[in-house]
């Protein structure tokens, strides 16, 4: 069999049974794993000592997909969070609530634990942790623990992509100060700035936190402060991009998985339009209508990209597209938000195609029929809130419902997702959305 281990694809010798990686039990503290033998295909039995064993790292809406789709497959699944009866928790063998980003804890759940395989579902990590655990050989991280590092800020995957690959992406800057934020959008020495219009982000954050576009020289403190106030660590540094003016957005789900002669193949869902509100997604569709060209250029991107990444597993990668013109924007080394439409419109869900991938399991990336999602704000801030109006949604055709059951409810918190399938993508969009519409959490 071949496999690939740290981006290298080396010759390894096929090894099944008992003695297997897969098969390792929980239990077992024979030191490292056998990290070298991808073998995944022999799956074991849920809490037993031959239990294949997977441990999500993020337990919210995308995590708890993904670990129902491994609970349909026999695996025994453990939910770590930061906080508890998260999502994912209520539906995984075991649940753990942890600071993933502390390496010591982290490091003392791996190892107490044991699983096969780590997925990081976030990007709040302590991803030096992952590295040094996969190195060590005690456990193998989904895709890569280079990914998971690479990604978890915008800084790591926007060097790699402009930089290191020469792939189209926005003019940028990374910058400490309001000074530095204010020459990188001026220029300096006589090299061009930025310009206006610019959009300011933290550079790590997510969902559009702390992230803002400047019109003018007036916007800029408040951007600054802004970012300061939403960043998801207070470090300080912030991403300035010049504004693409873009047609349309899209997410590429790419899936690298391990085909019949045990090579890694790369496959793509069909393209996923989407709407941002304040750099959060609030609606999707699949698949968009984009121009031959345009389609071929963001499958070269999402290629480059995945390839570098490496190791096993489905990306989303983000694009913005003006005619057929294509930025990268970035990529989540997992399933992506606004793919939650393949719930309704894929043979397998993106969720569905990242167990199968990690697994080493064949996939199938084809489209069943076109549908949409629509998103589901909390709209209070409250613990505890019901959801009226499900009936009525639901009564709205081919549609369907998600409520994540998250225990605590904010005004901008996303709750749940409708989703609806038809024949084309506008009507999905305007039953989805009415779906959603209908459903009115409230607190008690
Ligand atoms: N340079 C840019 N030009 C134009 N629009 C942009 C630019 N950067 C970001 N946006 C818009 O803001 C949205 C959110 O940006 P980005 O994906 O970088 O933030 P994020 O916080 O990581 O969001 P998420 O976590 O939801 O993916 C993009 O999907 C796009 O609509
Ligand atoms: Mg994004």
């Amino acid at each position: 069999m071949i496999c690939e281990i740290n981006d290298r694809i080396v010759d390894i010798q096929t090894h099944t049974g008992r003695g297997s990686w897969a098969c390792r039990a929980a239990s077992d503290n024979r030191g490292p794993l056998s990290h070298h033998t991808l073998d995944m295909t022999t799956l074991g039995t849920p809490l037993s000592p031959n239990a294949t064993k997977v441990m999500l790292l993020g337990s919210g809406e995308l995590g708890k997909e993904v670990l129902i789709a491994l609970q349909r497959l026999g695996v025994e699944t453990i939910a770590v969070d930061r906080y508890e009866n998260a999502p994912g928790q209520q539906v995984a063998h075991h649940a753990r609530t942890i600071t993933m980003s502390d390496p010591a804890q982290l490091k003392a759940l791996v190892e107490a634990e044991r699983p096969m395989l780590v997925v990081p579902e976030i990007e709040a990590i302590a991803t030096s942790m992952l590295e040094e655990l996969e190195a060590a050989g005690t456990v193998r991280v989904i895709p890569t623990a280079r990914a998971a590092r690479l990604t978890m800020d915008r800084e790591g995957i926007r060097r790699l992509a402009a930089e290191t690959l020469g792939l189209p992406t926005s003019p940028y800057q990374f910058c400490d100060s309001l000074a530095e934020l204010q020459a990188a959008i001026d220029g300096v020495n006589g090299k061009p700035g930025i310009g206006y219009p610019c959009i300011v982000k933290p550079v790590m954050s997510s969902s559009g936190k702390g992230q803002s576009k400047i019109d003018g020289p007036a916007g800029v403190q408040k951007a600054w402060d802004y970012a300061m106030a939403g960043g998801r660590v207070s470090h300080g540094r912030v991403i300035v991009e010049g504004f693409i003016d873009f047609d349309y957005e899209i997410t590429q789900l790419t899936v690298r998985s391990v085909g019949a002669d045990g090579n890694i193949v790369t496959s793509f869902c069909d393209p996923i339009g989407h709407i941002q509100v304040s750099g959060d997604y609030v609606e999707s569709w699949q698949p968009m209508a984009m121009h031959p060209a345009a389609l071929e250029r963001a499958r070269e991107v999402s290629k480059a990209v995945t390839d570098n990444l490496g190791g096993q597993g489905l990306f989303g990668v983000e694009l913005f597209v003006k005619s057929d013109q294509v930025w990268f924007s970035e990529v989540s080394p997992r399933p992506h938000d606004t793919g939650l439409v393949t719930l309704c419109t894929q043979h397998q869900s993106e969720f569905e195609l990242h167990a199968r991938a990690i697994l080493g399991l064949p996939v199938d990336t084809s489209l069943r029929n076109p549908g949409a999602s629509a998103v589901i704000y909390g709209g209070v801030e409250a613990q505890g809130i019901v959801f009226d109006g499900v009936e009525e949604a639901l009564r709205v055709p081919n549609t369907d419902l998600r409520l994540f059951g998250k225990p605590e409810s904010f005004t901008k918190r996303r709750m749940g997702v409708a989703l609806a399938r038809a024949t084309d993508t506008d009507t999905a969009r305007t039953n989805a959305k009415l779906a959603a519409s209908k459903v009115k959490p409230r607190a008690v």
